[in-house]
């Protein structure tokens, strides 16, 4: 026989509410490789790498874009120190970061590719990225945070569906995997904020219409798999239109 309900009883209480790091954390887990176990690094085929030696050169800007993180999320932690969700997503974007950055550098290493990256190299970006300091509001940063991550998931789908190299199209299938998460983390920062804040959906849809990729403060061209992909333009606007509401196109034709 069940006890009598009292208005003290546990089970009239809400439970409390998980917070967003609990279910990343879980995410991550389900989603987690290892660029040593899970990357067949013996089977590497550098003949049949080079035979794409454009994809090799794309994916040598992307490690450099992925060796950055620590600047651009940097700043985005010293921001964000008092929402503890915003400093799980970013310390996890920050490590996944690195293993997209090791694996890839590692890759091309495996190859032979040239000219090989250096650690000079990178410290050389993150000092000029370092010498103008971030740029826009957090939101608009949190924006171009979510839109790359979801981008960079196109990106390396794309190229891995191109791979010459089985064990190549494997890693990048786990890095795409991870860019999709990264996105979601970044969208799920945002809904929090607009939850709060409902005032600041404008500057999202604003930030959205004037977006740069992060990459841009590491080189000059961010790497494009494929120009005018159609699913990666649909599926951006459905991300802002999901986390405002509004069509990112109804908000164009306001603002003219
Ligand atoms: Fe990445
Ligand atoms: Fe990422």
């Amino acid at each position: 026989m069940t006890a009598p309900l009292t208005l003290s009883d546990p089970r009239l209480t809400p439970p409390p509410r998980r917070s967003d790091y609990v279910r990343l954390a879980a995410a991550a887990d389900r989603g987690r490789w290892s660029v040593e176990r899970d990357v067949r690094w013996s089977a590497v085929d550098p003949a049949r790498a080079h035979e794409r030696p454009d994809l090799l050169t794309q994916l040598r800007t992307a490690a450099l874009i992925e060796s950055y993180h620590p600047v651009h999320l940097g700043w985005m932690l010293d921001d964000t120190w008092g929402d503890i969700d915003a400093g799980a997503a970013i310390a996890l974007e920050m490590y996944e970061g690195f293993k997209h950055f090791h694996a890839l550098r590692s890759y091309l290493d495996a190859v032979g590719f040239e000219p090989a990256i250096t650690d000079a190299e990178l410290v050389a970006i993150r000092a000029a990225a370092r010498a103008i300091g971030p740029k826009g509001s957090l939101v608009e940063r949190l924006v171009e945070f979510m839109l790359s991550e979801h981008l960079a998931s196109y990106f390396f789908r794309r190229i891995g569906e191109q791979a010459t190299d089985p064990v190549l199209a494997e890693l990048l299938a786990f890095i795409a995997a991870d860019e999709v998460r990264h996105a979601q983390a970044a969208s799920d920062l945002l809904a929090t904020r607009i939850a709060s804040d409902p005032g600041i959906v404008p500057a999202v849809l604003e930030a959205a219409v004037h977006f740069h990729h992060f990459g841009e403060q590491v080189v000059a061209d961010v790497p494009v798999a494929l120009p005018g992909d159609p699913l990666a333009i649909r599926s951006f606007a459905r991300r802002i239109e999901r986390l405002c509401g509004v069509r990112l196109v109804d908000h164009l034709k306001r603002r003219i």
